[in-house]
């Protein structure tokens, strides 16, 4: 435990959930898009058709409808033929990558992960001490050189990534780099997992290949209801060749038998009455408008010595400070200013991320990005050198 970094982010949250506080800090959805009258529904539903069932324990792997579901939209939107006995259903997407660490990683094994990586992966596979290599991003995805370069010289046994929308970069690999990785990697030892966390927000075009579908037999994949239902449900899934399968569901089967079974019942039955399509259609016009706005803001206001991504999905822009101006300094200044931004630290496993911030946008009306990125930016321009 001594070694696991406990989650700013989540310390973050209890200080920004003061409604006064503008928060570009956290990662939640925005409350309007969450169809509470649908779910209400589906769990009337649900409880008056077949409570006394959708009440019992179930099966570790999770309700097969569900599983049906996700198999099949894995073969519409991205072409992978997957078999409904590939997906295990987990408590969030959170829960898919502590199993990984759990049925993969003996202490001092080697990990790659991105450079700046996912927080909760950090976290989640640092309990089980890893040595990790960060690979360093591109503004379109890992550096190829670097990714080669520590896969030769470690026995590398995860590389994990994030290909669409990453968290906290908002970057999104090129086809070119998702070619790359999986050239690296195709023959070896080493599995890429491939954290699918925000794949249906891609705000236009059509979705990127998957690297499920260029590396089937080294890839475990991981998906979420979060971001397109309810982060409230906790439902997420792995997907998984059938041996790493078998593994991962006796590691679930020993944290908690099996994902709320009455949670899961809801998401079918919601998935089967209502259309998924358009509502996640709604969630992306909303959330690349805050997008938009947050990004023109931030040109208007802030110096033209920082610089950030421009995300083609998901909730997040990161932005890089110039040198001498400090991300922990313009958290304090902002959050006097009643903005609350998140530094760049915690998602660095080697320091670094001094200079950065991650800025969510998609839990924050228009308003409060318009006045938020305002204050944001007088702030640095006080702060920079
Ligand atoms: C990249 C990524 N993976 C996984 C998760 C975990 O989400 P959940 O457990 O709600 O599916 C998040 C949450 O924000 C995330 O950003």
């Amino acid at each position: 435990m001594a070694r696991t970094p406990k989650s700013f982010i989540r310390e973050i949250l209890k200080v920004t959930e003061d409604p006064g506080i503008i928060s570009f800090a956290g990662g939640l959805p925005n409350p309007a898009l969450i169809d509470v009258e649908g779910i209400r529904k589906a769990a009337a539903h649900v409880l008056c058709e077949d409570g006394k069932t959708a009440l019992q324990y179930s099966t570790t792997e999770g309700y097969l409808p569900l599983r049906k579901f996700i198999a099949e939209r894995y073969r519409k939107r991205l072409g992978l033929a997957v078999s409904p006995d590939e997906i295990l259903i987990t408590n969030g997407s959170q829960q898919c990558l502590d199993l990984i660490g759990k049925v993969f990683i003996d202490r001092g094994d080697h990990v790659a992960i991105e450079r700046p990586g996912y927080l909760g992966a950090i976290q989640a596979f640092s309990l089980y001490e890893p040595i990790f290599h960060p690979i360093e991003l591109l503004p379109d995805g890992p550096d190829p050189a670097m990714l080669d370069d520590v896969c030769s010289q470690y026995p590398v046994k995860l590389f994990y990534g994030i290909p669409n929308s990453q968290n906290p970069s908002g970057i999104t690999y090129s086809e070119r780099r998702r070619q790359e990785v999986a050239s690296t990697l195709v023959g070896t030892r080493t599995l890429f997992v491939e954290d699918d966390a925000y794949g249906e927000l891609q705000f236009s075009g059509n979705a990127p290949a998957s690297l499920k579908g260029m590396l089937p037999d080294q890839t475990i994949l991981t998906g979420s209801f979060s971001k397109i239902l309810a982060p409230g449900m906790r439902l997420g899934w792995v997907c998984a060749p059938p041996a790493i399968m078998e593994q991962v569901i006796i590691a679930k089967q020993a944290s908690d038998l099996h994902s709320n079974y009455l949670s899961q019942r809801i998401a079918a039955r919601y998935l089967a009455d209502e259309d998924l399509d358009a509502h996640i259609r709604k969630i992306r016009f909303v959330y690349k408008k805050q997008r938009d706005i947050m990004l023109l803001l931030m040109e208007e206001t802030f110096p033209a010595s920082v610089t950030w991504t421009e995300p083609v999905g998901g909730m997040f822009v990161w932005a890089t400070l110039p040198k001498g101006c400090s991300a922990m300094d313009v958290f304090t200044h902002a959050l006097r200013e009643h903005v609350a931004v998140l530094p760049g630290t915690p998602f660095y496993v080697d320091g670094g991320g001094d200079q950065q911030i991650r800025l969510n946008f998609s839990n924050s009306s228009e308003e409060r990005i318009i006045t938020g990125v305002e204050r944001l930016g007088r702030v640095i321009r006080a702060l920079v050198p």
